[in-house]
């Protein structure tokens, strides 16, 4: 139709109304509908302030098609598609589910929308519901920036550090983003003042959340809560304690921190001035650039750059035990691979975890472990008996002493765990030799190490809800010939031997560590 029939509409004709104002309301039904997808598909961010200068991003992808609307969440290091999602009168609804610990974990977000901006709430599981406004943003800078090439793979010489498992402590377990410089410089007197230092605890590691943005020059600042990292780092060192931090290869750290994506070499020589003596770096957002069998090239990269600082700094890797990281860990520089998910502060996420590291037990060598996670014992989830299985499993597994509870505050019996020179002994045995499972049964394992000396520690462990009677033979343990002595030592006693057998009432959850040793 001609813009110049006009007039006719004026005509009082029933047929040429029709004829003008139908496709009007088809163009305005059309127009409208269109207006009404437009309101929310597109590209979205929700910024939550962190508190210490940094922002929280979480980026939305969404489609809206009437009343229905999918797409999907840009969450730190994951892409989560929407499900459930609706907008009605206004009111938006969906749900994320993702994986957390072998469990399934569904967060649900509610919305309103005003104006342009979405008032959005999102409710993560057992936690305080997450408030903020969401704000249309580029397509850009919801995905990550382009893959930059990898390196061609060689083995990167061994720096010579960590020759029996490292031990210190962490900071996520039990501060997780709230750690700062005066937690730091606290736990650093605590590792001294309660005897830790003594029996051999030294890193004090700095987790996720130290990071700021980068400079003009593209390096790296801390945030607000460590004003000053070469004045920590100095403080912790005249403690005679060691530094450690924490990096991702992807452009956001875990928590959504700023990474080490593209700056490798200029954050280790960074780390280096800084007088970083341990680097942790956390694969999470490289999940979203690079495939799992690019993981080694990209560890090598800042293999590379740590020992091109000339500072002794052990690389510890964090890829959640993927792509076989313990046949391949050791040849980016690794002293340590980190071989699961993370661990939680309950039984369940500690036993799962412990008894699972046997079949890669024989990877471990000097310099090179496996690393099932830090430690959670005192930090309240587990009983005394189960935090003594922790520390158990650990020694037995040779895995890596990260205390990861606040120092500051331990009770007796948390010192009485974390400080038995007996049992920390077995974990740093300097010959490396991996532990055996003797038996297995679901409710109850026996696992025997043998130590440099010719010794063999013997752990008796009850997995199950009641008290059980757990046993060993001496003659599976190959033990030299001579004279056995046998020793409990989370009693730290010596036990009768005689017989061919030891055999003790374990509490549930619980364990019986002995070492049994043969003098000629
Ligand atoms: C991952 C790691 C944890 C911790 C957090 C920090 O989940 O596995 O050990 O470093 O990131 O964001």
């Amino acid at each position: 139709m001609r813009l110049n029939e006009a007039p006719v509409f004026g005509h009082q004709s029933a047929r040429p109304i029709r004829l003008v104002v139908l496709p009007l309301l088809f163009a305005f039904t059309l127009l409208s509908a269109a207006f009404a997808q437009a309101e929310l598909t597109g590209f979205w961010v929700l910024r939550v302030p962190t508190g210490d200068g940094n922002y929280r991003e979480t980026f939305f992808q969404l489609y809206q098609a009437g009343e229905s609307v999918t797409g999907k969440v840009l969450l730190g290091s994951r892409e989560l598609p929407i499900h459930d999602g609706t907008f009605r009168d206004g009111h938006l609804h969906f749900v994320v589910s993702m994986r957390r610990q072998n469990q399934e974990r569904h967060v649900s977000y509610d919305g309103a929308l005003e104006g342009s901006r979405i008032l959005l709430t999102q409710n993560f599981p057992g936690r305080e519901p997450v408030k903020g406004t969401a704000e249309r943003t580029r397509p850009e800078a919801a995905f990550p920036p382009t893959r930059l090439p990898i390196p061609a793979l060689h083995e990167v010489s061994d720096n010579g550090l960590a020759r029996t498992p490292p031990m210190g402590w962490n900071s996520w377990n039990k501060f997780a983003g709230k750690v700062d410089d005066a937690a730091v410089r606290g736990v650093a007197d605590a590792i001294v003042s309660s005897g830790m230092s003594k029996v051999g605890y030294v890193y004090v590691n700095i987790d996720d959340t130290w990071e700021g943005s980068r400079d003009r020059d593209g390096n790296i600042t801390t945030n607000r809560k460590f004003p000053d990292m070469k004045a920590l780092a100095d403080y912790v060192h005249s403690k005679g304690l060691k530094i450690g931090i924490y990096s991702s290869p992807g452009p956001k750290t875990c928590a959504g921190y700023e990474g080490s994506y593209g700056h490798e070499e200029q954050d280790a020589k960074t780390y280096a001035a800084w007088g970083i003596d341990y680097l942790k770096y956390d694969w999470c957002s490289a999940s979203r650039i690079y495939k799992d069998e690019d993981m080694r090239a990209v560890y090598q990269k800042m293999g590379d750059a740590l020992l091109k600082t000339g500072r002794p700094i052990v690389f510890s890797l964090c890829q959640y035990g993927r792509a076989e990281v313990w046949k391949w860990g050791a040849k980016v520089g690794g002293n340590l691979w980190r071989t699961t998910d993370d661990i939680s502060d309950n039984w369940q996420s500690m036993e799962t975890i412990g008894f699972s590291q046997f079949q890669i037990a024989p990877y471990i060598r000097p310099g090179h472990w496996n690393d099932p996670d830090m430690l959670e014992i005192g930090n309240g989830g587990m009983t005394g008996e189960e935090y003594r299985t922790h520390m158990t499993l650990w020694s037995l597994l040779a895995a890596p002493l990260l205390a990861g509870n606040d120092l500051r505050a331990m009770s007796e019996e948390t010192k009485g765990i974390l400080m038995n020179a007996e049992v920390i002994a077995i974990d740093q045995d300097p010959e490396a030799k991996p532990v055996k499972v003797v038996n297995q049964d679901g409710q109850t394992a026996v696992l025997a190490r043998p130590l440099k000396d010719q010794s063999v520690a013997v752990g008796l462990f009850n997995r199950g809800d009641q008290p059980a009677e757990v046993g060993v033979n001496w003659s599976v343990l190959n033990l030299p010939v001579g004279k056995l002595q046998v020793r409990d030592l989370w009693k730290q006693q010596n036990v009768e031997a005689s017989g061919n057998r030891y055999s003790a009432t374990v509490p549930n959850h619980g364990v019986v560590l002995l070492k049994a040793s043969v003098t000629p």
